[in-house]
């Protein structure tokens, strides 16, 4: 009921609502009413209520709350489902969970704040509350284990457009899927499979942003190497519009992924986000470090390096560029 007198409120902001005509929409007590417009002013909606004027929405504010990303959201399925929070250690810990228990593809998870935000090769997340996007969406594709890796490159190019549209400043991607504004990390995506005799059973798709912090608001170590969007656009942004972008730019590449079964079609536009092409980099992979230019990236998303030895593929690694 709440969500659908926000909806109300948010459809006529150009105008008071009568309590009257609240009531005659729902079939509501007034004082139910004005029970639902005080859990929504406590959760930070600025909502004028005026004597034999009625209601009227004047602002909404930076949560991450279902019914601010359904809202108008144009997907079939990415978000569709919405689980929000305010703490949790990780979304992707939560949505493992959701997925075993047979939740849908698409179910969103999102949380303001996580505890135990988890990084690639088991490094900490930093997700302070009120300023990032903490997100995981389930996922089912239905394609061989080898072609996973492949996911995280389409997730790279949907968040790498979307923050690149959000914000008028090109975002790029470094391999296989961090995003970088300035030299300088914005975004980090973890993929996490569970599979059954080599088919995929559920992809977990996590993806931490950091949106509102200022510099002062990293902790040391990372002040150096991370950024946010409102350090490179000096301006604060609201979370839940960025999603509902993101998850609209990913259901459209998504699709295409899975109906070719790799990420060819994707490919190109991963090209032209990307900083890593045409720059040296040394790639640590499980196997030592392997260092040249990336020419690059194949079909299967392999990094493609040349050297003195000629060309040399790296499927999975940590790379660096000079
Ligand atoms: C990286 O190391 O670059 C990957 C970072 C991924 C962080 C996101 S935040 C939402 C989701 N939940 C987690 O615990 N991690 C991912």
């Amino acid at each position: 009921m709440k969500e659908q007198i926000l909806k109300l409120l948010r459809d006529n902001q150009d105008r008071y609502i009568s309590g009257e005509e609240i009531c005659q929409h729902f079939n509501v007590s007034r004082t139910a009413i004005w029970k639902h417009v005080k859990d929504l002013q406590e959760a930070g909606y600025e909502i004028d209520a005026v004597r034999n004027k009625g209601y009227r929405l004047l602002s909404i504010p930076d949560v991450v709350l279902a019914a601010e990303i359904r809202a108008g959201l144009q997907t079939k399925r990415m978000g569709q489902h919405v689980v929000d929070l305010q703490t949790i250690d990780s979304t992707n810990v939560l949505a493992a969970k959701l997925a075993e228990a047979g939740e849908p593809e698409g179910t969103l998870v999102i949380a303001d704040r996580q505890t135990g935000g988890k990084g690639r090769r088991g490094k900490p997340w930093f997700s302070p509350p009120g300023t990032g996007i903490w997100m995981s969406l389930i996922l089912r594709p239905k394609l061989p284990m080898a072609h996973a890796p492949q996911l995280t490159l389409v997730a790279a190019v949907a968040v790498s457009q979307a923050l690149t549209e959000a914000t008028g400043r090109k975002a790029g991607i470094k391999w296989p899927n961090d995003i970088f504004f300035d030299d300088r990390k914005c975004c980090g995506i973890l993929t996490e499979m569970n599979m059954e005799s080599e088919e995929i059973n559920h992809v977990i798709l996590g993806i931490g942003i950091n949106v509102n912090q200022t510099e002062s608001d990293f902790p040391d170590e990372l002040r150096s190497i991370a950024t946010s969007l409102r350090i490179v656009t000096g301006n604060h942004m609201r979370r839940a519009p960025l999603v509902q972008r993101i998850l609209e730019r990913f259901e459209g590449l998504y699709d295409q992924y899975v109906e070719h079964g790799t990420f060819a079609p994707i490919r190109e536009q991963w090209k032209r986000q990307s900083i890593t092409l045409g720059r040296y980099v040394s790639a640590h992979t499980p196997r030592g470090i392997l260092t040249g230019l990336a020419v690059d990236i194949d079909e299967m998303g392999a990094l493609i390096l040349q050297n003195q030895d000629g060309l040399q593929k790296v499927y999975s690694a940590d790379i660096q560029m000079s």
